[in-house]
């Protein structure tokens, strides 16, 4: 079984920015808890801070893996394209933010991309994460 973690712009900053919102871990240093709690299970990981980029590496795998989590950061709430991209694809996609968006600037409570994908996980750190990733290897 395959997983893509798929992070977006500003998302390689985790530990550095804002740390009181976003914690301080990289992402990098949680990475290798996150692939001991699914042992046999493959986790990649791709971070870029260019939209299209993010949709060329979800067409490239949204037709081969189980399952994508992704934090499209700021995309979430301005990008048509993503929710297009997501509807396109044969695999389960599920949003994922590390801080609580519904806590924070009325700008962050609207996605473009919740509408096309399985379900949203908000709020939990990094362990948002491991929640998203839970469902896409235990779904039924
Ligand atoms: C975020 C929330 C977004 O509103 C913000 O633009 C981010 C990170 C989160 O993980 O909490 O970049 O997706």
């Amino acid at each position: 079984m395959k997983i893509q973690i798929i992070n977006g712009p500003n998302l390689n900053l985790l530990g550095v920015r804002e740390p009181g919102i976003y914690g301080d871990s990289s992402f990098e240093a949680y990475l290798p808890k996150l692939r001991a709690a699914f042992p046999g299970v493959e986790i990649d990981y791709y971070q870029s801070n260019i939209e299209g980029e993010l949709i060329d590496k979800m067409q490239e795998v949204g037709f081969s893996a189980d399952g994508i989590v992704l934090n499209a950061g700021a995309y979430t709430h301005t990008s048509i394209a993503l929710q297009d991209c997501i509807r396109s694809l044969r695999c389960p996609v599920v949003e994922v933010h590390i801080s609580n968006v519904h806590k924070r600037e009325e700008f962050r409570h609207h996605s473009y991309i919740s509408c096309v994908c399985a379900g949203v996980i908000c709020g939990f750190g990094l362990d948002s994460y491991r929640l998203a990733t839970d469902y896409l290897v235990n779904r039924q």
